[in-house]
């Protein structure tokens, strides 16, 4: 039975802030799939702009957010030359594969989403329609590569979700000319065997950086929106900023319990020890192994340190690769290039699936 290649998938938005989350929850899962994998990395700016403009800052804002998340990949890791890195809208199959999506996503799947009523807020009828549809254009960022393992923060989960249902439906509804066509991948669902174009996309969520909290209230996502930059380590602090935010960082006044366990019901505590065992690559157990019964007053500065020296040597880098937007813009163009071909085989495909005459 053949399967469809493995490939791996991702994007972030380019709206300013990028934090320790967007690092540790993804950026820097990325750099370590790139070995065994061949990855896609997206800075997605046609997403970026379904919120008021007032939120995502206008046009300029935009070009200088797009020019430092690629340079957030690059300094992160991620390797343009073996992999591909370009900005979304360069690619105009996105769009055009969003637009067939629009029509098989039903809105009872999208009036589930919590992100969209998290962004809309209360005054919904004033969302824009690009927001109400943005996990669509997600859905077709990675399924016009039929892309097979997408790594992403655990807030992504349900928009991965809505991707299998998706690609699921599609399959299902075009079944007969996929297979008349020959296009179709062997797959077994249940105790048939079906044969699908779209790949079941895998969401690659976990660690002990899957949600940050912020720093201000463990009970909030660390996010790029939130008014106060003390919640967040922004990926271009210096080190005394950093310092400072972990020094000023919310908790509670008991010493670090020795087991997870006791971690319950401490989401300041929680949090913190998240970020050290993912700065070290271990896990919260071995944490609390070597801080357990310690005060915040000695595990604070441990962090501070260590938060610094993980994340200077980054910083340095966005703001040397910054430097030369030349180099960054022709990384974007490079990849764009490349990905419009693996796009268009897709979309090629999907016009003769769906029956769009074509020459
Ligand atoms: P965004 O900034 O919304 O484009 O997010 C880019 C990536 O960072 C996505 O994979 C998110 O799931 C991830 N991410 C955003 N915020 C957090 C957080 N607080 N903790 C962990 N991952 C996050
Ligand atoms: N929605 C994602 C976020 O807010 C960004 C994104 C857009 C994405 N398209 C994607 C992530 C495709 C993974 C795959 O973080």
């Amino acid at each position: 039975m053949s399967t469809f290649e493995p490939l791996v998938f991702s994007g972030v938005q380019p709206t300013g802030n990028l934090h320790l989350g967007n690092y540790l929850g993804a950026i820097r899962r990325w750099v370590a799939l790139q070995e065994n994998n061949n990855c896609i990395y997206c800075v997605v700016d046609q997403h970026a702009i379904t919120q008021a403009v007032s939120v995502w800052g206008g046009p300029s804002e935009l070009l200088r957010n797009t020019r430092e998340v690629t340079a957030a990949f690059l300094a992160a890791g991620v390797d343009p030359k073996k992999h591909i890195v370009f900005n979304q809208s360069r690619v105009r199959q996105h769009s055009e594969l969003a637009w067939v999506f629009n029509c098989i996503a039903r809105m009872g799947w999208l009036n589930r989403m919590t992100q969209f009523k998290d962004k809309a807020g209360k005054d919904r009828e004033n969302a824009s329609v690009g927001l109400y549809v943005y996990p669509n254009l997600m859905a077709a960022d990675i399924l016009v590569y039929r892309a097979t393992h997408v790594p992403v923060g655990e807030d992504q989960k349900q928009h991965l979700e809505l991707t299998r249902d998706i690609a699921q439906k599609f399959n299902t509804d075009f079944s007969d000319r996929i297979s008349e066509l020959g296009l179709g991948v062997e797959t077994q669902s249940g105790h048939e065997t079906i044969s699908s174009f779209f790949p079941l996309t895998e969401p690659v969520i976990g660690g002990p950086a899957a949600r940050l909290m912020s720093l201000r209230d463990g009970t909030k996502k660390m996010s790029k929106s939130d008014p106060s930059d003390l919640s967040r380590i922004n990926l271009i602090d210096d080190a005394d900023t950093i310092s400072k935010k972990i020094r000023k960082a919310k908790t509670d006044s008991d010493p670090l319990p020795s087991e997870v366990d006791g971690l319950k019901d401490r989401p300041e505590a929680d949090n913190l020890v998240g970020i050290y065992a993912a700065l070290t690559d271990s896990d919260k157990e071995t944490v609390l192994h070597n801080f357990g019964g310690q005060q915040f007053s000695v595990f604070k500065p441990a962090l501070a340190e260590l938060a610094v020296e993980k994340l200077s040597p980054i910083a340095a880098e966005m703001r040397r690769i910054s430097a030369d937007p030349g180099f960054v813009d022709a990384v974007l163009k490079d990849g764009g290039e490349r990905a419009s071909i693996l796009a268009e085989k897709t979309m090629r495909n999907v016009r003769d699936i769906v029956g769009f005459l074509q020459d």
